[in-house]
């Protein structure tokens, strides 16, 4: 049985809105709660790459029963405790800003407490980074979250099975994300590698 409670998904502002959206819609879409954290710079990030815009997104999932939204600066949230149940977190995108701040603890937005709390609590955190190329500082902050049990999971395409797209590359994505959140066992079969096409 998973845990209770939501998935909280933040948003911050690293490239990649399509895959945030993709996951939030795919959680609710299978009635799994969910709390969201957006950072300023993800609303900058999402008026660059996206139709939609936020305030729509924002508006079309409240309508559905079991989605909260909470404001970045929204400490006295309930995701901010420890004492708050949840299923598990991801940060979709995630920038390198955020990343380097949960590795040192920093937990001076919501969503950045949000993930402190997973941590402390040693709850699953998925993490899908954006950045190319990736520096040295980077790459040793990928490595303290990995060694705390982090997920880190770059949106890379799985170019063997022949993506026809970028829906194809997000879709894996998110499958990949669902899979490190425990709400699957596997990918589902268009997404996995069935041994050579000839
Ligand atoms: C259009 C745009 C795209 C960006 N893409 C990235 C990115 O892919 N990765 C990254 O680490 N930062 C990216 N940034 C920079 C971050 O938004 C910036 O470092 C910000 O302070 C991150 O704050 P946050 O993590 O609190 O959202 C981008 C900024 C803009 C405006």
């Amino acid at each position: 049985m998973s845990a209770p409670g939501p998935v909280v998904v933040g948003i911050s502002g690293a490239s990649g809105s399509l895959l945030a959206r993709q996951t939030v819609d795919t959680l609710l879409d299978r009635d799994v709660p969910v709390a969201l954290v957006c950072s300023n710079d993800a609303k900058l990030v999402w008026q660059e790459e996206m139709d939609e815009p936020f305030s729509e997104v924002l508006s079309r999932w409240s309508e559905t029963p079991h989605f909260t939204s909470y404001g970045i600066g929204e400490m006295k949230a309930p995701i901010a405790s420890g004492t708050h149940p949840v299923r598990g977190m991801v940060t979709v995108p995630c920038s390198m800003a955020t990343i380097a701040a949960m590795a040192r603890g920093l937990a001076t937005n919501l969503l950045l407490r949000a993930a402190d709390v997973s941590l402390k609590e040693k709850r699953r955190l998925v993490v899908v980074p954006r950045e190319t190329p990736l520096h040295a500082v980077h790459l040793e902050n990928m490595l303290t979250l990995a060694r705390m049990g982090v997920t880190v999971l770059p949106p890379e395409p799985a170019f063997y099975l022949r993506p026809r797209g970028v829906d194809d590359i997000v879709g894996f994505v998110v499958s990949r994300i669902m899979v490190a959140l425990g709400l699957d066992d596997s990918l589902p079969r268009e997404y996995q590698y069935l041994g050579p096409s000839s």
